[in-house]
């Protein structure tokens, strides 16, 4: 992976990154996987909204509690991932073509946990809070674009994303 395909952002309140994610949203297209990692209360979810919202989502995006996937309707529909509850990969088996396909743009939360079963092209955001103790709302977003689906849109994203940069 080149560093040209990572980018560092910074977004100063939930508000904030779901704007970032709205922005990204606008690259994004039918067949995309968004791989989401970060710990507990980073703003994955909060990121989704953000970008189900700028695709056309009217139902509401919430953590999903026992379900895993959840299928948002929307002009290019949402799949919603949600793998924290996953203890193991071996559950997904049977998920696996209808949450990565063609014809929608799906949302992996805690991606790391089904790793070994993401498509390589990929757009992997990393959400941690900021360093800054002293603004607990500072979050850093760090994006890596993977494979060929991506390398043309590499320039796109980097405009989309300056505000934030
Ligand atoms: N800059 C920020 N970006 C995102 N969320 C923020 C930010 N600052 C504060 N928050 C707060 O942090 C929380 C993020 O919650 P969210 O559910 O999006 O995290 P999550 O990573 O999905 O957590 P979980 O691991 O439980 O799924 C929300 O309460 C939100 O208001
Ligand atoms: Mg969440």
């Amino acid at each position: 992976m080149s560093s040209r395909s990572t980018l560092t952002l910074t977004t100063t309140s939930a508000e904030d990154t779901k704007a970032a994610a709205a922005a990204i949203a606008s690259v994004l297209r039918a067949g995309d996987v968004v791989a989401l990692s970060g710990g507990l209360g980073a703003g994955k979810t909060c990121f989704v909204q953000g970008a189900a919202d700028r695709l056309g989502v009217r139902s509401p995006v919430t953590s999903p509690t026992f379900v895993l996937v959840k299928l948002l309707p929307a002009p290019v529909p949402v799949v919603h991932v949600d793998v924290y509850r996953l203890e193991r990969l071996g559950h997904l088996d049977d998920l696996g073509e209808d949450v990565f396909a063609p014809d929608v743009v799906t949302f992996v939360e805690w991606a790391d946990t089904m790793r070994p079963l993401l498509p390589d092209d990929r757009l992997e955001v990393v959400l941690a809070q900021g360093e800054d103790r002293a603004d607990p709302e500072l979050r850093r977003l760090t994006l890596h674009a993977h494979g060929p689906r991506w390398a043309p849109r590499i320039e796109a994203l980097e405009q989309v994303c300056q505000p934030w940069r």
